[in-house]
């Protein structure tokens, strides 16, 4: 079975577009709450709850975050940036599994994965400093041999492999190059000992071809789950996501 981390961050979008001025992050008047929202999905079968807690506070704010940790069932997956800021915050909050994913001020969402290779004293003493305080770590790379090299250097127990390239491509003569991409990369992966995850640009369409890549254990979809969810309710969103993941 491949499990379903189900990102929340769009929610917050939302409530951000129209009260990001305002004191409280809950209750009158605000809404919608990305809490909320994480409760209906564990109902309908979620695994985990992701929230990428950003730098500049677009979507997920840290009352969200300490919200999911004292209220969800299933495990919080915070992805948070490699700074000794957010690694000080995970050491507080102690989520199930931390991963670590770049971050760039302009961009709209995450758009590449991290750059292990060029970054890797920093990124192993953000690993180490998790595994020691029993956090699982997770690094969201693209899928190349080197960084997925490099992540299993570091003792990283998952990568995450950036599957944007593979949706951005699906309707375009690159797809089945970017799958093969991916494919190579689980299993080079797995033979490292890396436990893998995959996610970002997930859909409703595509997870018929993305749920055939080799050793996937968990899935992290966001933007395709908030967006079902507004015509059909979360139950209903996330209950069909999973149907379609697992056949
Ligand atoms: N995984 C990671 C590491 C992400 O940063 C994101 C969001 O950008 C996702 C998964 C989910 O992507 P999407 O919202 O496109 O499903």
């Amino acid at each position: 079975m491949i499990y379903l981390g189900v990102n929340i961050d769009h929610c917050a979008t939302v409530r951000q577009a129209r009260y990001r001025e305002a004191a409280a992050t809950v209750g009158g008047a605000v809404e919608p709450d990305p809490v909320t929202f994480a409760l209906h999905a564990e109902r309908a079968g979620a695994d985990g709850i992701t929230v990428h807690l950003r730098e500049d506070r677009r979507h997920i704010q840290e009352r969200d975050v300490w919200r999911l940790r004292e209220n969800i069932a299933t495990r919080l997956n915070l992805e948070m940036a490699c700074t000794p800021d957010m690694t000080a915050f995970a050491l507080k909050l102690k989520p199930e599994f931390v991963c670590v994913v770049p971050e760039g001020r302009q961009e709209v969402t995450t758009e590449g994965g991290l750059d292990v290779v060029g970054n890797l004293a920093a990124v192993g003493t953000c690993v180490a400093a998790l595994l020691a305080a029993g956090i699982k770590v997770s690094l969201f790379i693209d899928p190349d041999e080197r960084q997925i090299e490099l992540s299993a250097s570091v003792g990283a127990t998952f990568v995450e492999l950036h599957t944007g390239a593979y949706a951005h491509a699906y309707y375009t003569t690159a797809r089945s190059k970017e799958f093969q991409r991916l494919r190579l990369g689980c299993v080079r992966a797995k033979d490292l000992g890396l436990t893998v995850n995959a996610g970002h640009g997930i859909n409703y369409v595509n997870i018929a071809e993305v749920r055939t890549l080799p050793h996937l254990h968990e899935l992290n979809i966001g933007h395709s789950i908030v967006s079902r969810a507004l015509f059909t309710g979360v139950e209903e969103a996330v209950g069909e996501m999973k149907a379609r993941m697992n056949g």
